[in-house]
């Protein structure tokens, strides 16, 4: 059931679900960590055994065929085109379904569509051909007026974190919930847990450019999930930074995948993806040319066991 209001812009997937039960749901499903007071409750189990352990999670679905739509489906592109004004295809009917939870990389050299998918999720690009649908929801429908509020269930981090530089880190992510009508108690609640969460607690009074580069990208996946949205898109997260870096970036995805948030990570780091071992859709020209489920992980394991992975087997494992 499609649901769409004059203040929000929902998504519901349950046809079930009676109009009002969703009425204040502006979430395509609430994030567990989303609802004020659960997240009150799951703050000290998140941070500190740095995982929603408890929430349920379905089970792994390895084998899962490319264009199976379920009721777990997240994002489904049937047949996708774009065709730029310059006659260049940024997509070439794609096709791919991603999943509730689910981690999936979008891999592919540059020029090969990943920002394209990127863009045309968040509405800033229309499809010259083929249907997304987000939630159930075919994008098509949703008009320009409802693109502001359908934008609040997607998390948006960029390679080049686009940060302000005038702000301090603290302001950078109070913004994105002023913009939102959020008061400024709820905004006095949530920042000072979401830095927390992204490691960020001593570097509230600094501005981007007195950061490191792992710590401006920090700030810009604070900004992006403080408002705990089911779906988190990030192009290129760790293009600018170095390898050590990257795998903390890639950590804290994986904390916000853990926590209920589906994430979708376009990279062209192949070192990066080899390891991480998680599910990969990779593009060529616009086309799908490879969905697999790059299995032999497990789905619980610590992010100190993940990073130990990433770090390779050879080195002496850290504490983090
Ligand atoms: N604004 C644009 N105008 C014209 N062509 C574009 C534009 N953006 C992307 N393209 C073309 O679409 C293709 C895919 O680009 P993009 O999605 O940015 O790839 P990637 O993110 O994988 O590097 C490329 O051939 C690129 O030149
Ligand atoms: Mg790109």
């Amino acid at each position: 059931m499609l649901v769409s209001t004059h203040s929000s812009l929902q998504i519901c997937l349950h046809a079930d679900t009676p109009l009002e039960a969703v009425a204040d749901t502006p979430l395509l499903w609430p994030n567990p960590m989303a609802n004020t007071e659960s997240q009150h409750r799951g703050r000290r189990q998140v941070l500190r055994t740095d995982a929603a352990r408890s929430y349920h999670r379905p089970a792994p679905n390895l084998k899962r065929p490319a264009q199976a739509v379920s009721a777990n489906t997240v994002i489904e592109f049937s047949g996708v085109s774009k065709k730029y004004g310059t006659g260049a295809f940024g997509l070439d009917q794609a096709t791919f379904a991603v999943d509730r939870e689910d981690f999936v990389f979008l891999i592919g050299s540059t020029g090969s569509g990943k920002s394209t998918v990127m863009r045309l999720l968040i509405k800033e690009l229309e499809p010259t051909d083929g249907t997304i649908t987000v939630a159930g929801r075919d994008l098509k429908t949703i008009s320009r007026r409802q693109v502001p509020f359908y934008r609040r269930n997607i998390g948006v981090v960029f390679q080049d974190f686009k940060l302000l530089p005038s702000r301090t880190v603290y302001d950078n992510v109070a913004y994105a919930l002023q913009v939102t009508g959020h008061s400024r108690k709820e905004i006095r609640a949530k920042v000072p847990d979401i830095l927390r969460l992204t490691g960020l607690s001593t570097k509230l009074h600094n501005y981007p450019d007195q950061l490191s580069g792992g710590e401006q990208q920090r700030v810009s996946i604070a900004r992006a999930f403080v408002n705990h949205p089911p779906l988190l898109l990030a192009d290129e997260p760790t293009g600018n930074l170095d390898p050590e870096t990257s795998i903390d970036i890639m950590r804290l995805l994986y904390r916000i995948n853990r926590t209920g948030t589906t994430v979708l990570v376009a990279t062209h780091d192949h070192a990066m993806v080899d390891k991480m071992r998680r599910r990969v859709l990779e593009l060529s020209r616009g086309r799908v040319v490879r969905d697999e489920a790059t299995g032999l992980y497990t789905r619980d394991e610590s992010t100190r066991e993940f990073a130990q992975r990433l770090r390779g087997p050879s080195e002496t494992p850290q504490i983090l």
